[in-house]
């Protein structure tokens, strides 16, 4: 009988210590049976320091270093942010701005194509028609470039529809850099001009047998 008293002590112990004070705060710090590397030498930041010169242990950021990273035009905005149209595809006023900050010429087109048809013709179509490779998959709700809104849709908006994505199509800020998207954004335009050409736009000499 005396052991039944002794274990139920020892229950009631063992459980009061190991359940009892769950929910207590306490300002000491927890015992810890493996530390791992929970405490390490390290400064915190605008702490001081008595290694560096200055007392500080911030370090001044090395001359010519640049922001990068897709929070870099609002880090710094005199950097890159300055020109809205060249890198968010927005005129003045916050609209999307027609036309290209860059110089629109046969080698840029010559990029935006072969960009496109790596990155949005699976989906597009190489010749923007809507009926790329993943149509024949499921895939029905790409659009054709050739309707009247996409036509209408100022240059900015692509470019930030290829930055930011819709709805299914995803963002490509992170395959594209913004030049290369402005690339892709003439190549478009070129498609669009090709798909509703008419013979007058062929040249008398090379028409050849097109009626
Ligand atoms: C995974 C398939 C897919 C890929 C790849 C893709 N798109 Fe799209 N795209 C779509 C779909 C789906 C829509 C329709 C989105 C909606 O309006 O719901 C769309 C819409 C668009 C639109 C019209 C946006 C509007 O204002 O309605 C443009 C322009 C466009 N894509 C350009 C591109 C360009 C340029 C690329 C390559 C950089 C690309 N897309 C790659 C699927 C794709």
């Amino acid at each position: 009988m005396r052991y039944a008293y002794y274990t139920l002590a020892f229950v009631v112990v063992l459980l009061i210590s190991v359940m009892g004070t769950r929910g207590l705060l306490s300002t000491r710090p927890p015992i810890q049976v493996f530390p791992d590397m929970d405490h390490q030498a390290k400064y915190k930041p605008q702490a001081s320091s008595k290694f560096f010169a200055d007392g500080r242990a911030d370090r001044p950021i090395p001359a010519g270093t640049v922001p990068f990273g897709r929070n870099a035009r609002q880090a710094d905005p005199a950097f890159l942010g300055a020109d809205e149209f060249h890198y968010a595809g927005k005129a003045a006023d916050g609209s999307f701005a027609r036309g290209f900050p860059v110089a629109v010429t046969q080698d840029l087109l010559a990029q935006g194509q072969g960009r496109y048809q790596i990155y949005c013709a699976p989906c597009h179509g190489t010749l923007g028609d809507g009926n790329g490779i993943t149509k024949a998959y499921g895939m029905l709700v790409t659009p054709t470039y050739h309707d009247d809104r996409l036509r209408g849709l100022a240059e900015g908006e692509i470019f930030n529809t290829i930055t930011h994505g819709k709805n299914t199509m995803m963002p490509y800020a992170d395959k594209l850099s913004p030049d290369e998207r402005w690339a892709v954004v003439a190549y478009v335009r070129a498609l669009q001009r090709a798909h509703h050409a008419t013979l007058d736009d062929v040249p008398a000499e090379l028409r050849g047998g097109l009626k």
